[in-house]
């Protein structure tokens, strides 16, 4: 038993979310419920970044107040976590009073340290990355990210000593190789920081919408600053009582690779200043392309994940991210390419191996299971078993997301072609009754295994197997030690019921 601290970012309130943020969200719980399924002791945390340029815009270009607005977008935000069937234990606004006291006391740490002095700042802001920008580093003259123009600031600032921290962070990564992942980004990380690092600006003079720094009132705190403290800052009044002890560091923060740089560099230097302990990963998956480009508000191309999760529900949504797009890389998504994979996949392999067991249960034994055959130990399927619970497993603690679902949906089609090999009703029509016993028995058995490696995928549909199987769904029927060869209990009755995943047809 471990512990298990896991987030997501907060995401901007300034539009509406989109599929990609309820893809971290998605994934973010697959890892959740795994370590609850390993007994872990976790903490899902997600959350919204309210403060800032870009909100105050968007709430300007609305007519209504900053704060008018985001109490109106978060809940929209609330929406998706729910929708994706999300289990975070808490769900962070940085508007919360709790928290601007905790971003207050938090950087005053960083003051008396003698990390922060006063300097005056020109260069050119991305508002949509709520960053600025060298000129060299823009693409014709337009942020690499959003493709629009920054624009040119100039104002008295407090500078954060980032540069002081240089040597820190670059020994840091080095003593903790897999800190970032997957490698790529580690290795893009340590080279940023190679080249060397400038100080920040951590405060804005001309934004109203912020929380004031706490030793000068006219300025408030720059939103990424105030944004990154989120993480120890929920563990400190999330609870009835303080939990920083028993969560912080995180285990992982979980994320895109646009806000590698703001995690990878300036969060660690700043938990270095104020003296806290680092995260020990961050996972950094890809993006979620479509029509070849990021999704992003900015741009205006963004999915709508609401239609798809209410038409066909949130396993398959959270089943077809995984699949589709290699967690760690980049990946497109559409319409066409969900509903062929449900089709394919969820409608014609593991919806008909559940329906053709549960009936060949039904038709030849009245419903219920045989008792185990003898052979159950020697069953042929008994190392396959043992295989694909190792790889999901490694999968699973390695934030190889896909690999580990890759490997589970290897023994639903090992599944199938055990029905097809065994032949079922040949066994019925030959009178073959211990044979046809153990078939049926393994079938059942292999049903049971996937509704425990499934949990963390799609936690519905391995409740309803387990439903139909006659098992009643609950934490210790999906624990992880459960995912074993053999357990299914004697005598239990299984049920036919409606498919599981009906098929879409155009
Ligand atoms: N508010 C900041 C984060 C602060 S965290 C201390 C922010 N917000 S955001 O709304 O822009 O969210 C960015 C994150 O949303 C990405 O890092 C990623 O997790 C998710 N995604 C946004 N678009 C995405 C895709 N197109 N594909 C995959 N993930 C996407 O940045």
């Amino acid at each position: 038993m471990g512990k298990f601290f896991i987030t997501t970012p907060i995401y901007y309130v300034n539009d509406v979310p989109h599929i990609g943020h309820a893809y971290t969200t998605a994934a973010a719980d697959v890892l959740a419920r795994f370590h609850r399924q390993l007994g872990d002791d976790v903490f899902f945390l997600t959350g919204t970044d309210e403060h800032g340029n870009k909100v105050e815009q968007a709430a300007v270009e609305r007519g209504v107040s900053p704060r008018q607005h985001a109490d109106e977008m978060v809940v929209k935000f609330k929406e998706v976590a729910r929708k994706v069937d999300a289990t975070n234990d808490f769900f962070i606004r940085t508007t919360d009073p709790q928290h601007e006291a905790y971003v207050q006391a938090f950087l005053r740490k960083v003051y008396e340290r003698g990390d922060i002095y006063e300097n005056t700042y020109s260069g050119l802001y991305c508002s949509a990355c709520e960053a600025y920008y060298a000129e060299e580093n823009l693409v014709d003259g337009l942020c690499p990210d959003h493709g629009t123009a920054p624009v040119h600031m100039e104002e008295k600032n407090y500078f954060f000593r980032l540069s002081a921290y240089q040597d820190r962070l670059a020994e840091h990564y080095k003593a903790h190789p897999d800190f970032v992942r997957p490698r790529h980004r580690y290795n893009e990380a340590l080279s940023f920081i190679e080249q060397g690092l400038e100080d920040i600006s951590v405060s804005r003079a001309t934004l109203k919408w912020g929380i004031p720094v706490p030793w000068d009132e006219s300025q408030v705190v720059y939103v990424w600053v105030d944004a990154l403290i989120n993480y120890p800052s929920a563990l400190s009044y999330a609870g009835a009582e303080d939990l920083t002890e028993r969560f912080w560091p995180p285990t992982c923060h979980l994320m895109a690779q646009d806000i590698l740089k703001f995690h990878g560099i300036i969060w660690p230097a700043l938990l270095m200043s104020a003296g806290y302990e680092l995260p020990e990963h961050l996972f950094i998956h890809g993006y979620l392309k479509l029509g070849g480009e990021k999704m992003s508000k900015t741009r205006g191309n963004v999915m709508d994940p609401f239609p798809l999760i209410e038409q066909y529900g949130a396993d398959p949504f959270r089943f077809y991210c995984l699949r589709e797009v290699n967690f760690g890389q980049d990946g497109v998504v559409g319409e066409e390419s969900f509903k062929n994979r449900y089709n394919a996949e969820l409608a014609n392999e593991l919806g008909n191996l559940l329906s053709r067991t549960a009936s060949m249960i039904g038709k030849y034994r009245g419903g219920n299971v045989p008792a185990p055959p003898e052979s159950a130990a020697h069953s042929p399927l008994v190392e396959e078993a043992a295989a694909t619970v190792a790889a999901a497993r490694d999968g699973l603690q390695d934030f190889n997301l896909s690999g580990g679902l890759e490997a589970i949906w290897g023994f639903v089609r090992r599944l199938n072609r055990y029905v097809e090999e065994r032949a079922p009703w040949k066994q019925a029509k030959a009178g073959e009754d211990t044979e046809l016993d153990a078939t049926l028995w393994n079938l059942a058995e292999g049903l049971r295994l996937l509704a425990v490696l499934l949990h963390a995928y799609m936690p519905a549909t391995s409740d309803e197997i387990l439903r139909r199987l006659g098992i009643e769904p609950s934490a210790e029927a999906v624990a992880w030690s459960r995912a074993e060869w053999g357990l299914l209990e004697p005598k239990v009755t299984v049920e036919t019921g409606a498919p599981l995943f009906p098929r879409i047809e155009e």
